[in-house]
């Protein structure tokens, strides 16, 4: 039957209808929240490019979590920015990291938070970038797949014994997952997740997290080790290989040009998907919502929704406060 007799506009009439035949929903557990713990601060800074958002000394942070764990957010993400930086990594991974330390308080003031940690070296190593870089065979410098390895172990057990539930590696190496899962293992850590950054694309709109945490590459750029934003079917390839290696929730990167590799994966895999709405992705609104140019609770929402839509059951978000304060405002 066609129109006239169908009229689509019918289930459109009233808000108590539009809420039955709704067929996606966003809800406070779907949202995790960012954090960037920074060494040797005693005050947050602001940060300009994340509005709302700001860099924490390791003690704010913990009344910050608690904030957050009474808001009924179920998660954080930790980065640190730390002091000091070399070309190893060396405060990635010491027992007094900063993110352990922020690891220890939060989950000693709010056991029931998860606290899930950014494994990377990039905002560790003097040069920016994810791994160890080394001479490469034609003369250029070359980020080393298999030595930096080791360190994101290193990196990863010290999270965990720290008291991370997750950790989640986002430095693109090969085989980092399969690593992570034994190293954890061998140090007794069996119950500690992974959280893969399984497709991370090599991306514009990490742009403002870069001045967030300090981790600009001082030369060239990731796409030796990100993927191309080109690749979807490749998506499908990592996201495959994380889950042999042990991944518990594997993820894709960034979210809002990515809904159409979000969906393959969630069609592909039974594993729990979680996409990260990066930086740029709320930058861009809250630059056009200060100009009146975009209304940023309807754009925010749209576009959260839409990544539910597309498939992920978990969305990491700058706007995960914002998220509990909307919902319950309806
Ligand atoms: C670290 C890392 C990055 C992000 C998360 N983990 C930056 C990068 O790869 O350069 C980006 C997050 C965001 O933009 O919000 N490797």
């Amino acid at each position: 039957m066609a129109f006239p007799e169908t009229r689509l506009r019918r289930l459109r009439q009233t808000p108590g209808i539009r809420r039955m035949v709704r067929e996606t929903t966003l809800s406070v557990d779907d949202v995790i929240l960012p954090f960037f713990v920074r060494e040797g601060i005693s005050q947050p800074h602001p940060i300009a490019s994340l509005e709302g958002h700001a860099q924490w000394p390791a003690r704010a942070v913990v009344e910050e979590a608690k904030a957050v764990a009474d808001l009924g957010i179920p998660a954080v993400l930790l980065f640190g920015v730390p002091d000091r930086k070399d070309a190893v990594a060396s405060s990635a991974y010491a027992a007094d990291a900063v993110v352990c330390r922020a690891v220890e308080g939060i989950k000693q003031a709010r056991p029931e938070l998860t606290v899930v940690t950014d494994v990377c070296l990039c905002a560790y190593t003097d040069h920016g970038h994810c791994g160890v870089v080394r001479q490469g065979p034609r003369g250029a410098p070359i980020v080393d797949n298999d030595s930096s390895l080791e360190l994101i172990v290193k990196q990863a057990v010290a999270h965990a014994r720290a008291g991370a539930d997750v950790v989640a590696p986002s430095d693109m190496m090969d085989g980092r997952v399969g690593a992570i899962r034994t190293g954890l293992d061998h140090a007794g850590l069996t119950d500690v997740a992974i959280m893969a950054y399984s497709a991370k694309h090599a991306s514009a709109f990490y742009g403002p997290f870069r001045d967030a945490a300090g981790s600009a590459p001082q030369f060239g750029d990731r796409t030796a080790y990100q993927m191309d934003p080109a690749n979807g079917r490749e998506a499908l390839r990592e996201i495959e290989l994380d889950v042999e290696e042990g991944a518990d929730i594997v993820m894709v990167k960034p979210a809002l040009a990515y809904l159409d590799v979000i969906r393959m994966a969630a069609e592909t895999f039974a594993v729990p998907l979680a996409a990260y709405n990066v930086s740029g992705e709320y930058a861009m609104v809250k630059a056009a919502a200060a100009r009146g140019w975009v209304d940023e609770k309807r754009a925010a929402m749209e576009i959260l929704t839409a990544i539910r839509r597309a498939g992920a059951k978990l969305i990491i978000t700058y706007w995960a406060k914002d998220v509990v304060r909307w919902l319950s405002a309806r």
